[in-house]
């Protein structure tokens, strides 16, 4: 079956409300904390996304049940020593670094060896950033090359670590999170700024965690081996999803858009943050806090008149996922927009910064690139007219909704290749994009 789209035609406008499928982080979240709870967990609007289905099966085969009911799936956990660990056993994590990165950490104190495989594009990235933390918890763990697949045993002889954080990733932060509710004693965490969707399910399960949060730093203690409860959590909407949607809005002619029960954990928003300094008028509307998380109704429309940014770099970690988004606007914008020390766009699923400025070259946009510092020079009146194909982006989910994006708004004639690749994170994307009246074929 063919696994390329073909869009001919911009967008016309609309003016609608949609839902967006639920947040990926803590949809992975919650399966893995449901999975150390004592007895049942119901999780409702679990995004069914094949990196959160690789985590269910994953769980299974470290002996916890799951169940899917018809609104909601059901965990059966035995609490924070539950997992069968006494077999070598293989975990496949597909494409999912969250997934991968975050189990490592509750296999710490596994009994026998778990080796966590991927797919191609996660076999290259690197894993030295969770394994190290988590050695200096007493685990073995061993790779080839920092890389997949990664093999560890864990301790019975946990010790708690003081660890400081510095690349601001929430995957890192989290892996140490998950070890800590393992061991004995009080693990020390210093943190950079980045999503904590982590520490906010504990609190609300009752953990004993601390979190004393600084300008630019997050001070974290977690206290150890105490055992929660089974819980209930409907994961709201996710702001990396509805992201294709704002700016799809934001850059068609005379549309709007209100994407509803939205998370906007204030270290996501980035993107609401910077596409307003460029002039976007995108408000959250009805905002109300479940369970520690801010969920939101975000209405959006058309605009012309986008002007470029400077854009903070402590603004870099609550819009990781979104910058080839930003810069798909910065090139429609006028002006000329700075973005700096965007190193870690070149760690994810493909090397998004390296991916984004041929790109933009691809569509006729100026950039200048110095390392990991970019600018790209806007034209408010960018139009596209020829072919576009767009393939070798290394299956990355976003790279390929965000061209979708780009044909829609921009015009041309558009392949763009790998189109399961959506299933990563969003196999909804293309029919909720449809309902909006793109003609995709
Ligand atoms: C995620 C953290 C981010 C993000 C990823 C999801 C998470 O990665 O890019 O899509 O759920 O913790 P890093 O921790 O590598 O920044």
């Amino acid at each position: 079956m063919k696994n390329h789209v073909i869009i001919n035609n911009k967008i016309n406008s609309f003016n609608n409300k949609i839902y967006v499928s639920g947040d990926k982080s803590i949809s992975i979240r919650c399966v893995l904390l449901a999975s150390q709870g004592i007895g049942l967990s119901k999780i409702y609007n679990l995004l069914e996304s094949e990196d959160v289905l690789n985590s269910l099966k994953s769980i299974k085969k470290l002996g916890i049940e799951y169940e899917k009911k018809s609104s909601h799936y059901l965990i059966k956990g035995f609490g924070l020593s539950g997992f069968k660990t006494n077999k070598k056993i293989n975990l496949n994590a597909g494409n999912s670094g969250t997934f991968a990165r975050l189990i490592l950490g509750l296999l710490v104190d596994s009994k026998n060896e778990i080796k966590i495989l991927g797919d191609k594009s996660l076999s290259i990235r690197d894993f030295s950033r969770v394994t190290e933390p988590l050695k200096q918890f007493g685990a073995t763990i061993n790779s080839n090359k920092n890389t997949l697949p990664v093999k560890i045993i864990g301790t019975d002889f946990l010790r708690p670590i003081n660890y400081e954080e510095k690349l601001g990733s929430a995957q890192c932060k989290s892996a140490v999170i998950l070890a800590a509710i393992k061991t004995p004693g009080t693990t020390k965490i210093k943190a950079r700024k980045s999503r904590n969707h982590t520490e906010l399910l504990l609190k609300n399960l009752g953990f004993p965690i601390k979190v004393m949060r600084k300008k630019n730093f997050d001070l974290i203690e977690v206290h150890g081996q105490n055992n929660f409860r089974g819980f209930e959590y409907t994961v709201p909407g996710d702001i990396s999803s509805s992201a294709f949607f704002l700016v799809l809005t934001l850059l068609s002619k005379e549309s709007k858009l209100k994407i509803m029960n939205v998370n906007v954990n204030k270290s996501r928003t980035g993107i609401i943050k910077i596409l307003n300094m460029m002039n976007a008028n995108i408000q959250l509307k009805k905002t109300k806090i479940y369970k520690g998380e801010a969920v939101s109704d975000i209405y959006v429309k058309s605009k012309n008149n986008l002007k470029s940014i400077k854009c903070p770099q402590e603004l870099n970690s609550s819009a990781i996922d979104e910058f080839l988004l930003i810069f798909l606007v910065a090139a429609k914008s006028r002006g000329i927009s700075s973005f700096k020390n965007l190193s870690e766009l070149n760690k994810k699923e493909s090397p998004r910064l390296d991916i984004a400025v041929n790109f933009l070259r691809k569509i006729g946009v100026k950039v200048i690139r110095n390392k990991d510092d970019i600018k790209i020079y806007g034209n408010s009146k960018l139009e596209l007219k020829g072919k576009f194909i767009m393939n070798n982006f290394k299956k990355d989910h976003r790279v390929f909704m965000m061209s979708c994006v780009a044909a829609l708004t921009l015009g041309g004639k558009w392949k763009i290749h790998d189109k399961d690749s959506i299933n990563s994170s969003f196999p909804k994307f293309l029919k909720l994009i449809k309902k909006l009246g793109a003609k995709i074929n």
